[in-house]
């Protein structure tokens, strides 16, 4: 029974959307801690009408907690994740750290909920339950439906992420870096490689020995754990200027085709799936509509030109919610 509830990084992009998402829905808790970095200690949130103070990320912090929503970085998680399951709690991780540990499973309900008892000791697990890539979680919801008809062999994917996907101070720096522009001052970089207001930078993430960079490993590797498939996914991720909410580019083969038809009809049926596909009319997703939406928007259904088995379409998605903390409060749900 989940009475007590910590968000580790509650001052955070994610966190104050689990504070938001947990409330909304009204996820049934006793109590709730808020925990975060000594620099917020003290500092106050409403939740339900109550304010809650946010408290300093210790191991006695996760005395009697039966469940942590952690996002907080993957070496806070490292740290305090197993602290918390020797307290007696549920993790559930939004960061990379533990995400493709064996003894981990990864979740998307929409997709894999049957593998979210996996992360109980009894069944080999650690106690620890991770959140997927936020790219990743909106591809799979929308992939799902499509498997179903036939097997998703290949992917190629171009993602348009927005500056939110790095956190509360990424859409700051976006903010500053237009208000410097405008005021003819020097533009302050501190948090993206380059300066990103007016600009897109293909590069998320650090780069790895193969020349792609982690995120765009993490949506081959989680993809296939996720979707207990052997699809191979190609991807560019780019960092864009928007503000908040995800978008992807994609190109599917599947092993028999698949026509426009039956895809609409799949992902208009699909589990936290929009279809949004009406192009005589300029209707098709766009982050700036998005922003707070719970469904992976879907639209541009066609053939893919080159490719007899190929389908393509575009997807939006918030990645603070789906992507990120709706995900973990799902997951949560299921618990
Ligand atoms: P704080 O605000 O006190 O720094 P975001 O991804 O939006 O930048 O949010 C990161 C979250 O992780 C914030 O809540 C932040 O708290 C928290 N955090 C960062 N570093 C630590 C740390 N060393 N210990 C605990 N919480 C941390």
């Amino acid at each position: 029974m989940i009475r007590n509830v910590a968000i580790m990084g509650a001052t955070g992009a994610v966190g104050q959307e689990l504070l938001k998402i947990l409330e909304q829905r009204n996820f049934p808790l006793q109590n709730l801690k808020l925990l975060a970095s000594e620099r917020s200690v003290g500092r106050e949130y409403d939740f339900k009408g109550e304010k809650l103070k946010v408290e300093l990320t210790c191991p006695d912090a996760f005395k009697g907690v039966d469940l942590v929503l952690s996002s907080a970085g993957a070496s806070v998680s490292k740290e305090f994740a197993p602290i918390a399951v020797e307290h007696g709690a549920v993790v559930v991780d939004n960061t990379s750290f533990f995400r493709m540990d064996e003894k981990v499973p990864l979740v998307v309900p929409e997709v894999n909920a049957c593998d979210i008892p996996l992360y109980k000791a009894e069944n080999g697990g650690k106690g620890i339950i991770a959140n997927p890539n936020c790219t990743t979680i909106m591809m799979v919801v929308a992939l799902k439906p499509l498997n179903a008809i036939s097997k998703i062999k290949r992917v190629h994917v171009a993602t348009y992420q927005s500056a939110s996907g790095a956190g509360a101070t990424g859409m700051a720096e976006l903010k500053q870096q237009y208000q410097e522009i405008v005021e003819g001052k020097p533009v302050t970089v501190k948090k993206f490689a380059h300066q990103l207001a007016y600009n897109l930078i293909p590069h998320i993430d650090v780069f790895t020995d193969n020349d792609y960079t982690k995120e765009e490993m993490k949506m081959f590797n989680e993809t296939r754990k996720i979707m207990h498939s052997d699809v191979a996914c190609s991807a560019t991720c780019v960092r864009v200027s928007a503000l908040r909410c995800h978008s992807e580019a994609l190109w599917i083969e599947t092993e028999k085709p698949i026509s426009v038809e039956e895809a609409r009809k799949a992902i208009a049926a699909g589990e936290g799936l929009t279809l949004f596909d009406d192009p005589a009319n300029n209707g098709y997703p766009m982050p700036l509509d998005l922003m707070g939406k719970d469904d992976v928007y879907v639209g541009r259904i066609r053939k893919d030109l080159a490719n007899e088995n190929g389908l393509n379409f575009w997807l939006v998605g918030d990645q603070i919610r789906k992507g990120a903390a709706l995900n973990a409060v799902q997951i949560a749900e299921k618990l």
